[in-house]
């Protein structure tokens, strides 16, 4: 949430902020700012400019001559008052000599409001951040790490932060604590961002500080340390991106090239992974052996939002193909319920980002208690990928849009992935291992067959969109991905949008059932297919509009309904190809309402704040 971008070089700052800006704007879009250091003659001052609005409203009411070759930028998502110019980012002193931007929050902010305000501060915004301008501004230090470092010691909370000061003008000093913050190497000039999409253009050449790091930036190099100001020496390294992978193209929108994108993030998520002459799989990331997987009496999965739901997707090919007891909880509730870790149980923690706050302290919550766990996580080298055992990257490529798709469907093949193996070392058969690698190895075709029938989808999503409100249905594998395709319409079409299990119905929200309010039902081949099939006629008895996501051949005993067919996979694999055209149904309700697809309002990419 929120993004962070620096520059200190020879070029014009403004222009390289606000670019980078526009790169991150997905992790936070109401309100921008920056702030670049002038270089005048004279005292060296620093000019800030903010607004509540998007990035290209902070570049069109840009000031002449806002020039500068070192400054700071923020893009927001209000945690602490609400998005208004004086709210935005960057935050400074009453004086103007220090400028902060920062993600993350500050607990302890009320107490420190009041200390200073006891002091004779006056706070001119809501916000938690304007503290720290204030702290580094009044602390004793000579040096610009020392006040930093003396800032932070008061502080309790998360932060990824970046602080520009007039008195020290040839650098920047940045901080991590929970909340990513990443330098860049560029040719005698020098970058830092909360996020890599923000620098590829610039550089590939970076050091991820830890938490409880924290760097100086010159326009010639950078070096790290510690709050008590000792050196941690960190280096730079390469990382393998490709620029253009951070770009729309020729999409409308980053969700539609994403899920466009998914036959190919398949394919490259089970690349090198499938052995089909023993019907298993091959997980190097686990960093564990046979004797341990059969040790293994409880799978936990752990993740948010989305992830959270193909979390119980996987819960369900686990319990299927290994026959271990497996559930999915949502992370963001699970410490707060004093967990019991158990040795032989195998937490796994699912998240796109790597970043999702409350992902992140599930997992530091087990290993504290020394349980082993592992991530299904897409970001290289993110919070969780790093405190985890060990884990199976999901090589999705990077996902820009709020609403994820394609990491979500690398998720649920990761999820596969570690039932086959689970499986195999306990009682799936050589045989099923195989009829599941065949069929894992068709998906990414399959996925294609889906995606190709957009149009026919953007018709029913167009009539759907009319209704204020919808339910969505499945039963067992089937109700996960209602969920899925509930989470996805709410968040970008902003109808209320409801998932229920298809045989609660009549245990009460059939009350709600009119002609007004259309069901999604989830229909697979499956045992369970009649009893769908009496619900779709309780539905219709009573005027429900009904579009049924089903496989080719089911019979829905004439009952008056917009079918949708997907291909059959091995049952096991159904929910990710009945997941896909419910992602098109959102996407195409969205654009018919004319929505910002990949900025839902109220929203961000990442959740790093509780
Ligand atoms: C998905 O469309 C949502 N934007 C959201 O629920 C997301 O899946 C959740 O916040 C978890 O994010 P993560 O995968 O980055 O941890």
């Amino acid at each position: 949430m929120c993004g962070i971008v620096g520059y200190i070089g020879s070029q014009q700052a403004p222009s390289i902020l606000l670019e980078g800006l526009g790169r991150l704007e997905h992790r936070g879009y109401d309100s921008a700012g920056l702030v670049v250091r002038t270089d005048g003659r004279g005292t060296r001052a620093l000019r800030v400019a903010k607004r509540a609005g998007r990035v290209r409203d902070l570049a069109d009411g840009l000031p002449k001559r806002f020039t500068g070759t070192a400054g700071i930028g923020h893009t927001r998502w209000a945690t602490h008052g609400p998005a208004t110019d004086v709210n935005a980012h960057p935050h400074t002193d009453a004086g103007q000599r220090v400028a902060v931007v920062h993600n993350g929050i500050i607990d302890n902010a009320s107490a420190l409001r009041e200390q200073l305000a006891a002091d004779g501060v006056e706070l001119v915004s809501d916000t938690d951040t304007e503290v720290i301008a204030h702290l580094v501004a009044r602390s004793p230090a000579d040096t610009l790490e020392g006040k930093v470092s003396d800032a932070l010691s008061v502080i309790d909370g998360t932060w990824g932060l970046a602080v520009l000061h007039a008195d020290f003008p040839d650098r920047i000093v940045v901080a991590r604590n929970g909340s990513p913050l990443i330098v860049g190497v560029g040719d005698k000039e020098m970058f830092v961002a909360s996020d890599l999409a923000a620098l590829v253009r610039h550089t590939t050449t970076v050091a991820m500080l830890d938490d409880g790091e924290l760097a100086t930036v010159t326009s010639g190099g950078f070096t790290t340390f510690r709050h008590d100001l000792t050196a941690t020496a960190k280096a730079a390294t390469r990382v393998d991106v490709d620029p253009d992978a951070y770009e729309a193209g020729e999409h409308a929108s980053y969700m539609h090239k994403e899920m466009l994108e998914q036959p190919a993030a398949a394919e490259r998520m089970l690349r090198g992974r499938l052995d089909e002459r023993f019907g298993a799989t091959h997980l190097g990331g686990l960093n564990m052996e046979p004797r341990e997987f059969r040790a293994i009496r409880r799978v936990k999965i752990l993740g948010c939002g989305s992830a959270y739901y193909v979390g119980q997707m996987g819960a369900g090919l686990i319990e299927d193909l290994a026959r271990i007891p497996a559930d999915a909880e949502a992370a963001s509730e699970f410490r707060y319920r004093n967990p019991i870790i158990e040795p032989d149980t195998l937490y796994v923690a699912v998240s796109q980002s790597g970043e999702t706050i409350d992902t992140l302290l599930a997992v530091q919550e087990i290993r504290r208690k020394g349980g082993r766990v592992i991530g299904l996580v897409n970001v290289v080298g993110s919070a969780v990928a790093r405190e985890c055992d060990g884990g199976i990257y999901l090589h999705a490529g990077p996902e820009v849009a709020v609403a994820s798709t394609k990491a979500l469907t690398n998720m649920f093949l990761g999820f596969a992935l570690l039932a086959i193996q689970l499986g195999r070392v306990r009682d799936l058969s050589i045989a099923d291992g195989r009829r599941l690698v065949t069929a894992l190895e068709a998906l990414p075709g399959q996925i294609e067959q889906v995606l190709a029938k957009e149009e026919e989808y953007a018709a029913v999503a167009r009539t759907l969109a009319e209704a204020p409100s919808l339910f969505f249905i499945g039963r067992v594998r089937g109700f996960p991905v209602a969920r899925e395709g509930a989470q996805k319409f709410k968040e970008i079409s902003y109808r209320h949008a409801e998932a229920y299990q298809t045989s609660e119905l009549k245990h009460g929200p059939l009350a709600l059932i009119d002609p007004a309010l259309p069901t999604v039902a989830v229909v697979p081949a499956d045992d369970l297919t009649e009893r769908n099939v009496g619900a779709l006629h309780e539905i219709a008895a009573r005027r429900g509009p009904l579009v049924v996501v089903t496989h080719d051949g089911v019979d829905l005993g004439g009952v008056a309904a917009t079918r949708i067919d997907v291909p059959r996979s091995e049952p096991e694999l159904d929910p990710i190809l009945m997941t896909l055209p419910l992602q098109l149904l959102a996407y195409h309700a969205a654009l018919h309402l004319g929505h910002d697809i990949d900025k839902p309002r109220n929203l961000a990419k990442s959740v790093t704040v509780e």
